[in-house]
């Protein structure tokens, strides 16, 4: 008999690892406790924006035309724990409020409201984002919950999904970690991700403090080296270098490597500031915390740059902001995406704003959530009517579209023809040879 699946939260990761696993063949079936949620899934849409699942959630959900139907949702928890032989566990793990911790509220409420429907051999996985030692925790917790008793396992099985390329991350993941505490786990575990092992994807098996610290290290060598470029960016505008050169000639040495060397407004997003802010905090609780004082310093130069780019904004338009209109390009923390959660383009957008400068805003997809965030911002139909009448224009998220955005055409709509790009992503001749002022961070004025 084909494993059945369950999935606990079905946000970016949850939707998107619900959908995969219907598409690898098994039988699915999600579970949310937002009424809403399960509403809009079950009719094969998805509540947030993410490339080609939609696409995927349709050719698997029930009803949907041609579909599967190996895919459906519910919220309930007694019919979780009978239908499913695998339990994922995807809800989030936000900062707790005024803390630097991890608040597990939501991981706990999960475990603790399926346990005691598990009357049968079963394995629980976490996938959630958690400080070292949950999993432990939370074993013990199932194993005291579950009518099955020590028949309801616990396997800790990080994710690596990044948001914009979610549905490709989870089908080829570039590797599978499994944290397990019993040969039958292991199994269960490969039998679930057999296909992307069988195409290559490395299966790292390790007990589970390494399995944990292997997703929140991760995510801290990806925000150091994003903060090392920035700093970087800040030593080349002392010197008058040109950062966006220095990362391509780095790149070039593969210990090193040339992704995530791009300099800019820095990391937000609902995971890189969150995670190396709750990985200092459990540190501190080991006593570990002086290992992680450089992940502080991670996070202040990422913060900094939010400052910097509305200083170099006020800079261009002569000092003040005072009666200036600002265009801003962008609100979600990166392409690809609707997320607005610690978005470094909606922070700078809010600042300038309240130095008083009239700033409307344009994204191509976050504007609903940009909205509901920051409801006093202006927000515009386009790029176009965003830029109208702009002294300055600043360039905070990079899609697509604004690289392919034309300099003249858009210069006949600004007040000024001045542009700051935040995330070194266009390209400074051709909007020069537009007539254009650009300035970048980290890089020569002209
Ligand atoms: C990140 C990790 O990349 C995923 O591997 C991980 O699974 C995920 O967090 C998670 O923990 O769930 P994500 O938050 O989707 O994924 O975004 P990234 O692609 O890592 O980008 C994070 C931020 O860094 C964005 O604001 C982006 O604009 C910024 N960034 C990225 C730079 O400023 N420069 C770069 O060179 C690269």
């Amino acid at each position: 008999m084909p494993l059945k699946i369950t999935v606990i939260g079905t946000g970016y990761l949850g939707a998107t690892h619900a959908a995969a696993m219907a598409e690898l063949g098994f039988e699915v079936l999600g579970l949310d406790i937002v009424p809403e949620k399960i509403a809009m899934l079950s009719e094969g849409r998805v509540p947030m924006y993410e490339p080609g699942l939609e696409d995927l959630l349709k050719r698997h959900v029930v009803g949907a035309e041609g579909s599967t139907g190996r895919l459906r949702f519910t919220s309930s928890y007694e019919e979780a724990g009978q239908f499913g032989d695998v339990h994922f566990i995807c809800v989030n793990t936000p900062q707790k409020h005024g803390e630097y911790a991890c608040d597990m509220r939501y991981v706990d409420n999960a475990v603790e409201s399926l346990a005691p429907h598990l009357h049968r051999p079963a394995l629980v996985v976490g996938k959630s984002t958690v400080p070292v030692g949950s999993a432990d925790r939370l074993a013990a917790r199932l194993a005291e919950l579950a009518p099955a008793g020590a028949d309801a396992e616990l396997a800790w099985n990080p994710e690596f999904l990044r948001e914009g390329f979610a549905v490709q991350d989870t089908l080829h993941p570039d590797r599978i970690v499994v944290g397990v505490t019993s040969d039958r786990s292991e199994k269960v575990l490969r039998d679930v991700y057999t296909t992307p092992i069988s195409e290559g994807s490395p299966f790292v098996v390790t007990d589970f403090p390494t399995a944990e610290l292997v997703k929140t290290s991760a995510n801290s060598f990806l925000a150091t080296k994003i903060s090392f470029i920035n700093a970087m960016a800040e030593v080349c505008e002392a010197a008058g270098g040109d950062v966006v050169k220095l990362a391509e000639a780095i790149g070039y040495d593969e210990r090193i490597g040339s992704k995530f060397l791009r300099a800019g407004i820095g990391f937000g997003g609902g995971c890189l500031p969150k995670d190396i802010r709750a990985f200092m905090a459990r540190a501190g609780e080991l006593g570990a915390d002086q290992a992680l004082t450089f992940l502080r310093e991670v996070d202040s130069i990422n913060m900094r740059r939010r400052g910097h780019m509305v200083e170099l904004a006020r800079e261009a338009v002569g000092g003040s902001f005072l009666g200036k209109r600002v265009a801003v390009l962008g609100a979600t923390f990166k392409p690809d995406s609707d997320d607005v959660r610690d978005s470094p383009a909606l922070n700078v957008a809010g600042q300038i704003q309240l130095q008083g400068a009239q700033v409307t805003v344009f994204d191509p997809k976050g504007m609903g959530n940009a909205r509901a965030l920051f409801p006093t911002l202006a927000y515009a139909p386009s790029a176009q009517e965003a830029a109208q009448g702009a002294h300055a224009v600043l360039h905070l998220t990079e899609w697509r579209e604004f690289r392919e955005l034309d300099p003249v055409g858009l210069g006949e709509l600004v007040a000024e023809r001045r542009i700051l790009d935040g995330r070194n992503a266009l390209d400074p001749d051709y909007w020069r040879d537009a007539g254009w002022a650009y300035r970048a961070l980290g890089r020569p004025m002209a």
